[in-house]
């Protein structure tokens, strides 16, 4: 695939496919890792005199035009980054954008308004796709978070336009592909987080691929349910423990390290105020539930992990929002700081656990998608990126 080092931009309107999608309080930005990541593509289009035209989603407002959904803040804070001003359109298609687009000199910046504004955005409604290509000359997405959506913007544009990936973009591309592609050996993976049903393909993808999985989370104790064990009242999916159990036999079959929790941490009860105690995973009493793995299975893991050439981790190992269920996490998001090996973070909660252990920049690679790296990890092609048509 082409990046945007690629192509002729100067004197060129680019509209360029972001991921802004950043958590908001009362209109203020609690993390704008998103935005500082683009800025490589940004500031590379501004160097070399692109007109740049920047568009985003932000939250699910459905095709209605939601004020605390707009995307001013992202813009003011785009602005400080870049040290200059940033143009704001209050629409992202028809005349009053086209006006502000012609106004564009070589090297000016300006976002549009939350493509999600109109429905026409998530239904990948070709009108809305072609509005978005009237305004430019190029297209780069540069937005990976999004990359697994079918959208107008993320999709639809490239059918019109020629298409090129962002620096982003290209990099989380070649990181997260090497991984699955060409990875250094041992190769561990770790999946937790507390559904079994969102993790049943990335586990299947990377049982596959990896030499050791770590299984913690929520959702380990379907499959200490699936090895015999009672978990009280732990989070457990009765109709995925056939699945479970496929998954130790698909372990033993190609000869994988697969390794379940030994250990937890139960609770009386869901909170900061519950009583805790630890236990051997045989041992859960039954009013009882798990909220985190125990330090022999931490220990355990953090072994592992400090013996391996890459790390892929995606999903908490507990419930690592309380304190007193945030120690499993804690330890491997610690032994991913320390191993020598590549570590990959698959965004979402685990790159949340990161952040709040002080941890992340000691990771070697902290997607910035949550699904869009989850599909990536189950093998999944990526809309977004199979239409970047400009080979
Ligand atoms: C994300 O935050 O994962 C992306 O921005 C995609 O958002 P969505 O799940 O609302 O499509």
């Amino acid at each position: 695939k082409k990046s945007v080092r690629d192509v002729e931009v100067t004197g060129k309107r680019v509209f360029v496919r972001v991921d802004f999608n950043v958590p908001l309080e009362d209109g203020k930005i609690t993390d704008d890792t998103r935005i500082r990541e683009t800025l490589p593509t940004i500031k590379y289009l501004i160097e070399n005199g692109a007109k740049i035209i920047l568009a985003s989603h932000l939250g699910r407002p459905k095709g209605q035009f939601v004020d605390s959904m707009r995307l001013t803040p992202a813009a003011e804070r785009l602005s400080e980054l870049l040290g200059k001003p940033v143009a704001k359109a209050d629409e992202a298609v028809g005349d009053a954008v086209k006006a502000k687009v012609a106004e564009l000199k070589d090297g000016d910046v300006l976002v549009l308004e939350n493509v999600r504004f109109y429905a026409g955005e998530e239904k990948n409604d070709p009108e809305l796709a072609k509005q978005f290509a009237e305004l430019a000359d190029l297209f780069v997405n540069d937005a990976f978070g999004a990359a697994h959506r079918a959208h107008a913007s993320t999709e639809g544009i490239a059918h019109y336009l020629p298409a090129v990936s962002g620096l982003l973009m290209e990099k989380e591309l070649s990181v997260l592909g090497k991984a699955l592609s060409n990875p250094d050996r041992p190769f561990t993976a770790i999946i937790g987080g507390s559904k079994v049903k969102d993790k049943i393909d990335v586990i299947d993808n990377l049982l596959t691929l990896a030499d050791n999985v770590l299984i913690g989370g929520g959702l380990s104790y379907t499959f200490s349910k699936a090895q015999g064990y009672e978990v009280g009242k732990s989070l457990l999916d009765e109709e995925k423990i056939d699945t479970a159990i496929g998954f130790i036999e698909k372990a033993k079959k190609l000869g994988k390290n697969f390794l379940l929790p030994i250990d937890a941490v139960v609770a009386d009860k869901f909170g900061a105020d519950a009583n805790t105690k630890t236990v051997d995973i045989n041992e859960i009493p039954a009013e009882w539930l798990g909220l985190d793995i125990g330090p022999k299975t931490a220990a355990l893991y953090a072994d592992v992990i400090k013996n391996s050439k890459l790390v892929v981790w995606n999903g908490p190992m507990g419930v690592f929002e309380i304190d007193i269920f945030a120690e499993g996490t804690k330890a491997v998001a610690e032994a991913c700081a320390k191993t020598e090996g590549y570590t990959v973070i698959g965004g979402g909660d685990s790159a949340a656990a990161a952040e709040k252990f002080k941890l992340a920049n000691q990771m070697d690679h902290i997607s910035t998608g949550g699904g869009a790296s989850l599909e990536f990890m189950e093998g999944k092609a990526l809309p977004g990126v199979v239409a970047l048509n400009d080979k």
